[in-house]
């Protein structure tokens, strides 16, 4: 049978953390090569999980019997990200798709938030993601067949959240970033959407600080915890899992999305409609 991205090559960022992985893992079941690319060493973090590294990510798109180039880039830079692009292009011929997932996040009242912290968060989460495109877009026109961008919002790019307007700033920034691709590209058959999670089971959320964010305890047991998360969404579970944003990337990167451009996914559970 057909895989879903057969003879596709897609760049994936932050391809070690829990949403890049599941996208690498999930395309190359599907037919895809995979350009890999996260930081050399993550963010500093108290995880609750086990530590994940591009290797491991390069591992798991091998067993999968797909080929997979991996870089140690920060999206912050752009010479290191054309670098990967330009290699990774050269090792598998051509680029299609985009998902620009590497992303961090962080607490604070916006009025308390130093100016250092509300910088880092443009840089990595709205700016590396342009930067992403910027590396990756001319790979996808040079290929001839139109391609696919995914851009990982959040429902923090639909709502006003409490306690991360940088991150709320950030992701909404995203989306006009997308509506902006989405216009320009669409002329050469190259897609633009964002998806937008809500709480998903990676480091990002399984880590203490953020444990204590969601059951509102100082040392919260791990049922406090999931009784806080379960709270964000509307349907009967605790959270959404990698692989769910993983299969509703891989529908927008693949053809079966051909007429959908300039969209705003929800991956949320109902999270919006409460
Ligand atoms: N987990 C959630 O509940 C949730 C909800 C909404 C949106 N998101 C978004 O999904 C995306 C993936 O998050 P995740 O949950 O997999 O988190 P994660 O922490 O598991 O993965 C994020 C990855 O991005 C990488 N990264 C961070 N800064 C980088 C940089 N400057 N350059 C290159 N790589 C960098 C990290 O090393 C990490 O591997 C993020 O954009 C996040 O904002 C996550």
């Amino acid at each position: 049978m057909t895989g879903r991205l057969e003879g596709k090559v897609a760049l994936i960022t932050g391809a070690a953390g829990g949403v890049g992985r599941a996208q690498a893992i999930r395309f190359a079941q599907e037919g895809a090569d995979i350009i890999a690319i996260d930081l050399a060493t993550p963010p500093e973090r108290t995880t609750t999980g086990p530590s994940q590294t591009l290797a491991d990510t390069v591992r798991a798109v091998e067993a999968v019997g797909r080929r997979i180039s991996a870089f140690a880039a920060d999206v912050r830079d752009q010479q290191a990200l054309d670098a990967a692009v330009a290699e990774g292009v050269g090792a598998l011929g051509r680029l299609d798709v985009i998902c620009a997932t590497a992303g961090i996040s962080s607490t604070g009242a916006a009025v308390e938030l130093d100016a250092r912290r509300w910088q880092t968060m443009l840089d990595v989460n709205l700016t590396g993601v342009w930067r992403t495109c910027k590396a990756g877009i001319p790979s996808i026109l040079a290929g001839g067949r139109g391609g696919s961008l995914v851009l990982m919002s959040s429902i923090a790019g639909l709502r006003g959240l409490v306690g991360v307007g940088h991150y709320t700033t950030a992701k909404h920034g995203v989306v006009g970033l997308m509506r902006s691709l989405a216009n320009e590209l669409a002329p050469h058959a190259v897609r633009v959407n964002t998806i937008h999670p809500a709480i998903v089971r990676t480091p990002m959320i399984e880590n203490p600080a953020t444990m204590r964010t969601f059951s509102g305890v100082a040392d919260p047991t791990r049922e406090q915890f999931e009784a806080g998360v379960r709270t964000m969404h509307l349907l009967p579970l605790t959270f959404i899992e990698p692989e769910d944003i993983a299969n509703a990337s891989l529908f927008l990167a693949s053809d079966e999305a051909r007429c959908i451009t300039g969209v705003t996914l929800p991956v949320d559970a109902g999270h919006c409609l409460k």
